[in-house]
């Protein structure tokens, strides 16, 4: 049977503007492109467990702006349950500005209607996390929610990774009933000031990512892939990771599994376009390990 994973999270509309020349304070450059994609680091999440092969349910707001419909349909589409999806009246949905270059991209985000994932909002829907076998959770929803549902998640021992993105502080008792915490390795220095602990998966880009399997620190390390755009490559993995885990794969395994989805993701522009699928997954495995 396929593994129930549960994502709580931010749904955006992604405004990707491709440019040779990032401006600099008061300058006008010409760029080469533009495209809406669907986004938010809770919907990309949910969209790579879906086409993993999980039973993704989505727990987040839009709001009735022309966007919401299409972020909506995107999940359906997607096989992602959107039943735990809301409308909110005169409210934007999420959306988020991101200029893509050679060198890097940049993201500005506008909660919208993110912002009323709130507590309550949760308490009204706990049988989605509680008819869970995994739950995932990022930060773009307000703070209090987060850590609500990872003392809801503690309570019912539902395991929940927590990927704290973008950087936030969470009270101490949040961050210790997270079962595993997924920075990049600007979130892991900004947050834990390069402390580490066994429940911290850490994704550092071409340095692999570094994991603890009993007592002892791994790394996994990167796939020399070519890379058109990274938007959405550390949701990729961790919608991976969630289903991988689910599926009871030893963290080693999951990982590596998690770690090459990512890889494969960075091919297309786009959070969602290059996600992979599960077959996809294990071919690409099969013939890294030639
Ligand atoms: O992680 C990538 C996502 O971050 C984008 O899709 C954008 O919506 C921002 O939230
Ligand atoms: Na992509």
């Amino acid at each position: 049977t396929k593994p129930r994973i549960t994502v709580v999270g931010s749904i955006n509309m992604d405004m990707v503007t491709e440019t040779d020349t990032v401006p600099a304070q008061g300058e006008t450059v010409r760029a080469k492109n533009f495209q809406t994609v669907p986004g938010g680091k809770g919907a990309n999440q949910a969209v790579a467990a879906a086409r993993l092969g999980a039973d993704v349910t989505m727990v987040g707001c839009v709001g009735d702006d022309p966007f919401a419909d299409s972020l909506v349909t995107n999940l359906q589409k997607e096989q992602v349950s959107v039943q735990y999806v809301d409308r909110i009246r005169e409210t934007p949905s999420g959306l988020a500005n991101i200029i893509l270059s050679e060198q890097d991209n940049r993201i500005m985000i506008v909660a919208g209607a993110n912002q009323h994932v709130t507590t309550d909002y949760i308490k009204e829907r706990r049988e989605a996390i509680l008819n869970s076998d995994y739950v995932l959770l990022q930060f773009e929803i307000p703070k209090e929610t987060i850590e609500y549902c990872i003392q809801l998640c503690k309570q019912h021992q539902i395991p929940v990774i927590v990927n704290p993105a973008p950087a936030m502080t969470l009270s101490a008792s949040a961050w210790k009933a997270a079962t595993y915490i997924t920075p990049n390795e600007t979130e892991w220095r900004q947050l834990f000031k390069e402390k580490n602990d066994k429940k911290l998966i850490i994704t550092k880009g071409k340095a692999g990512v570094s994991y603890w399997e009993d007592d002892l620190e791994q790394t996994a390390p990167s796939y020399p892939v070519e890379v058109v755009d990274t938007t959405g490559a550390g949701d990729t993995f961790n919608g991976a990771l969630a289903v991988a885990l689910a599926e009871k794969y030893n963290v080693a395994e999951a990982v590596t599994f998690a770690n090459a989805a990512a890889a494969i993701s960075v091919g297309k522009i786009g959070a969602q376009a290059g996600m992979p699928t599960k077959t996809e997954v294990e071919a690409f495995l099969t013939q890294s390990r030639g």
